[in-house]
C-alpha cells in the first residue's frame, strides 16, 4: 500500500537495532511517505545522522538547537505529523514515555504530538521480561499507543529469546495498516476459519487425535473480527474461547463433521483459512461399546477421510482460499505441492523442526507462499502471526 504524502516522525533511540531504521526509512520514502527523524543522544552512537538525512532527504533532529543555534520547534514538528513511530524504543525511553519524563527533544516532540503513536521496543531478553517493562508497555498501551512487540530470535548479547526489534518489513506493514481504515479494513468480508484438531472415535472411550490447541485458528478469527470481518469459526475440540460479536463459533468433533459444517457455509464466504489439523484417517469401524482388553494384539483398520481443503479447492468459485501446511521434512517443497494440488491462493507453512513453531506453543514461525511470491516471518506470538497473515492476505484481496 502506498503511503503517499503521509507525514511520519521516526524517533530512534540508542540500541543496536537502530541500524535497521536505515532500511525502514528507505522503504518509507519509496512508498511515498515524508519522514522526519529524531535521534536521541545515545542513538547517535549507533546510526549516523548523515546516512539517515540522505535516506530521508531531510535534516535529522538531535536536539532543541542545531549547530548554528537555530531553534527546532518541537511543537510545530509534533503537529506536522500524521503518525509518530518510536523504533527501536529502549527500556529507558519506554520508561520516560510511561512517566512523561520530558528531558530530551524526542520526548518534547512526543508529548506535544496529537497523532497516533506506535512504539517498537527492542532490548535484551531479560530486560524485555522485566516487570517494569511489562508494566510500562501496558501503561503506554492504555494511552492508546500501538505496540509492535519485540520478536524472538538471536540477540546482540549472544543470547536468544524475545527482544529483537521487529523487522523493517513488519513495521512497514503495521504503518500501512494504520493508514488503511484499521477497524473496518475487512468490514464487507465474510471469513470461514477452521481451528483445532479433529477426534476420530475408536469406541465411546478412545479416539485418534492430534496436539492442535486451536490457538492459531482462534487468533486468526479474533484478528479478522477486529478488522470488521464477519467470521464463521469451525473448531474441533479445543478449550479456546471467542467472545466477539463478529464471530459465530461452530464446534465439531470429527473430520466428517468439520467437512459437513464447512460446506454449509463455503458458498457464501469471501475468504477461507483452514488452520485446523484435520485427521487424514479414521477407524473403519467405530465400536459402539468400549473395546475390551484381551490377550491378543489389536489392529484398527483405518480408512481415508475426505480432504476438506482439496474439495474446497475443487469447488472454488471466487473465494480466496488459504491452507496451512504442517511439515516435518521437505517443508517448502511439500507446502508448494499442497498449494498447487489443492488449488489454493495462499499457503502458510509451519515446520515442527523450528523451535517454538506449530502445535500447542503460544508462538509460531511461518512462511507464506502464493503461486508467485513467498515471504518468511520470524518467531512471534500467535496473535502477531495472525496479524502478519491477515496483513499479507489483505494486500492480495
Ligand atoms: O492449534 P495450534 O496448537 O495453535 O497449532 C496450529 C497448527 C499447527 C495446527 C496450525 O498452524 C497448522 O499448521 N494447521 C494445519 C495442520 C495440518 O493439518 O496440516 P496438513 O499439512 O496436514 O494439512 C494441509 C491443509 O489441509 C491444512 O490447511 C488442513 O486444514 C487441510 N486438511 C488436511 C486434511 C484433511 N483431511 N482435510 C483438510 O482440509
Amino acid at each position: 500500500m502506498s503511503l503517499q504524502g503521509k507525514k511520519i516522525i521516526l524517533g530512534i533511540t540508542g540500541g543496536i537495532a537502530a541500524y535497521k531504521m536505515n532500511y525502514l526509512v528507505r522503504d518509507l520514502i519509496k512508498s511515498g511517505a515524508e519522514v522526519k527523524i529524531i535521534l536521541t543522544k545515545s542513538a547517535e552512537d549507533f546510526v549516523s545522522p548523515l546516512t539517515l538525512s540522505t535516506l530521508s532527504k531531510d535534516k535529522v533532529y538531535t536536539d532543541f538547537y542545531d549547530e548554528n543555534k537555530t531553534w527546532n520547534n518541537h511543537v510545530e514538528l509534533a503537529l506536522w505529523a500524521d503518525l509518530m513511530l518510536i523504533a527501536p524504543c529502549t527500556a529507558n525511553t519506554l520508561a520516560k514515555i510511561s512517566n512523561g519524563q520530558c528531558d530530551n527533544f524526542l520526548m518534547a516532540v512526543y508529548m506535544s504530538a496529537k497523532c497516533p503513536v506506535i512504539v517498537a521496543p527492542a532490548m535484551d531478553l531479560d530486560m524485555y521480561a522485566h516487570p517494569t517493562v511489562t508494566r510500562n508497555l501496558q501503561t503506554i498501551e492504555s494511552f492508546g499507543h500501538q505496540i509492535i512487540p519485540a520478536e524472538f530470535g538471536e540477540l546482540a548479547s549472544g543470547l536468544s529469546g524475545q527482544g529483537r526489534l521487529a523487522e523493517p518489513a513488519s513495521i512497514l506493514s503495521v504503518l500501512q495498516h494504520q493508514f488503511s481504515d484499521r477497524h473496518s479494513s475487512l468490514a464487507a468480508k465474510t471469513f470461514l476459519i477452521t481451528a483445532g484438531p479433529t477426534y476420530e472415535n475408536i469406541d465411546p472411550v478412545r479416539f485418534i487425535g492430534n496436539h492442535s490447541s486451536g490457538k492459531m485458528g482462534f487468533d486468526l478469527a479474533k484478528e479478522a473480527a477486529k478488522r470488521g470481518a464477519k467470521v464463521i469459526l469451525i473448531s474441533g475440540p479445543s478449550s479456546q474461547k471467542a467472545d466477539d460479536q463478529n464471530i459465530t463459533l461452530h464446534r465439531v468433533t470429527s473430520a466428517q463433521e468439520m467437512f459437513d459444517e464447512v460446506f454449509k457455509h463455503y458458498d457464501n464466504v469471501d475468504v477461507a483459512i483452514m488452520s485446523a489439523a484435520v485427521a487424514d484417517y479414521t477407524p473403519k469401524v467405530k465400536a459402539t461399546e468400549k473395546i475390551k482388553k484381551n490377550d491378543s494384539e489389536l489392529t484398527i483398520e483405518l480408512v481415508k477421510n475426505k480432504d476438506i481443503l482439496k474439495t474446497m479447492g475443487e469447488k472454488k468459485a471466487g473465494q480466496f482460499l488459504v491452507g496451512f501446511a504442517l511439515e516435518t521434512q521437505n517443508e517448502e517443497e511439500n507446502a508448494k505441492g499442497k498449494l498447487v494440488k489443492k488449488n489454493l491462493d495462499m499457503i502458510v507453512l509451519n515446520s515442527l523442526r523450528d523451535e517454538g513453531a506449530g502445535f500447542a506453543n503460544a508462538t509460531n514461525k511461518i512462511k507464506i507462499f502464493t503461486p508467485t511470491e513467498e515471504q518468511s516471518f520470524s518467531l512471534k506470538s500467535k496473535e502477531e502471526v495472525a496479524k502478519d497473515i491477515l496483513n499479507y492476505l489483505e494486500q492480495k484481496l
